[in-house]
């Protein structure tokens, strides 16, 4: 068993580097599907879901070549329409491999996809939309058939704008023949990223309000891109000064990725500085209790409220948190209320009453951004805090131990046969 070992209350000072977004890496390395010309990604994090997309790549049949932080992806042998099952059951995104493998090879078989447990998590608004290109799609014992003789643009409107639905659709859509709209399209920074390398790939899209329009071309060609920084990674090391007393500052960012999140911070009574691509987040006195709600990009991202959560347990005063997006983001409130946090859950939102301190536990991650709320929790904890389930936390966090140690953090990674 892999396990954190934290001795809390160490003021967190320092600057961190932060690496390139996993959600943005992960539909990157997709794309290259579209195209028989080599890809070519900087700026890839060295994460566990990366691995296991680039290893998906290479079972359809790609040439992946990985140098530390780059990656190129190349035809190998020729593209194969089965996707295996254990990446896809490793991890959601890799069912985005179902729209560039039909519109390349008029076919795909994709099992239903895995990943972290935080909510019913159907692929309904996928299916729907590679329907609306044209395909005929058929679901047998947990695995997806999806043919096309030829995928055809359509009008298309998302109920809810589904990251994974819109970049799926996209991509699909870019080999199609005609134009594609997708009405009430997500637009996260990383939904916009794979546009950026789309678009260098030959495709033609535009991108206004929360409309994308495609116009499909024959075929794609190769690129070379750089992805954007991690903002969920900026976002929980920012945090980790906040909640320690200390002070954080994390480049490169972009700030306006982290609007909403830094809004938060400030109401919460931290002093956020914005230089250029390097923000900072000072705690100059107790944090104060804030209200907020989870909603899709601009809003405040649901992959940040756990670690956010984990700052308001010792705030001054009473927060509220409403979770619009995963039902079951709550998961890590358990562990939290362990280390002495005052959580109430209401269905969909949370009350938390702070707390002068936590105190140091054993707790199990439940699922990556629930693990990032327990590290920040033991970091300021009093004592010691274990943390189980690291393989939660490594699909989402590079060089964590390391990043956190550079600031001041006592942490380190035990391995001890179980
Ligand atoms: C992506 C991110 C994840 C983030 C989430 C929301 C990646 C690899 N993961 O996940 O970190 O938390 O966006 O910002 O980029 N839904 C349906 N039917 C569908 C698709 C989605 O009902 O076909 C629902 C989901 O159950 C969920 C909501 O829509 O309640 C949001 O899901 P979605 O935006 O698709 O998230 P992911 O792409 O899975």
């Amino acid at each position: 068993m892999t396990s954190f070992v934290i001795e809390g209350g160490e003021p967190l000072v320092g600057h961190v580097r932060i690496g390139g977004a996993k959600n943005a890496a992960l539909p990157a390395c997709v794309a290259s599907l579209l195209t028989e010309d080599p890809v070519v990604l900087h700026s890839i994090p060295q994460l566990r879901d990366v691995s296991t997309i680039l290893y998906m790549l290479g079972a359809l049949g790609k040439r992946v070549v990985r140098h530390e932080s780059n990656v190129s992806v190349a035809t190998g042998g020729g593209l194969k329409p089965e996707a295996n099952a254990y990446s896809v059951g490793q991890m959601r995104a890799s069912f985005l491999v179902l729209g560039p493998l039909v519109a390349r090879l008029g076919r795909a078989v994709v099992p239903l996809p895995g990943g972290c447990a935080i909510g019913a998590r159907p692929v309904d608004l996928h299916l729907d939309g590679m329907r609306s290109l044209g395909a005929y799609v058929e679901e047998r014992e947990g695995v997806v058939v999806v043919s096309a003789k030829k995928l055809v643009g359509a009008t298309i409107h998302l109920p809810f704008p589904s990251v994974g639905a819109t970049e799926q659709i996209t991509m699909a859509a870019c080999l199609a023949e005609g134009e594609t709209v997708i009405h009430n399209a997500a637009i996260e920074p990383e939904v916009m990223d794979l546009i950026d390398l789309l678009i260098k790939m030959g495709a033609q899209i535009a991108v206004s309000d929360r409309m994308i329009r495609i116009v499909g071309r024959s075929s794609l060609g190769g690129a070379e891109h750089t992805l954007i920084p991690d903002r969920m990674e900026a976002g929980t090391l920012l945090l980790a000064g906040g909640i320690t007393g200390g002070s954080v500052s994390v480049s490169p960012v972009v700030p306006e990725h982290l609007g909403a999140f830094l809004l938060a911070l400030r109401a919460a009574g931290l002093d956020v500085e914005i230089d250029g691509a390097t923000v900072t987040a000072r705690c100059v006195s107790r944090p104060i209790g804030i209200e907020l709600q989870t909603s899709p990009h601009p809003g405040f991202p649901t992959d940040l409220h756990p670690p956010m959560a984990a700052l308001l347990t010792t705030a001054k005063g009473t927060s509220w948190i409403a979770e619009s997006v995963f039902e079951r983001r709550f998961a890590y409130t358990e562990s939290l209320r362990k280390m002495g946090a005052r959580i109430v859950q209401d269905g969909k939102m949370i009350s938390i009453q702070g707390v002068d301190r936590l105190i140091g536990q054993f707790v199990e991650a439940p699922d990556i951004r629930g693990g990032a709320a327990l590290l920040l929790a033991g970091l300021a904890a009093q004592g010691r805090t274990v943390i189980t389930g690291l393989h939660h936390l490594d699909r989402g966090h590079a060089n964590l131990e390391t990043k956190l140690k550079s600031i001041g953090a006592r942490i380190e990674r035990r391995e001890e046969a179980t």
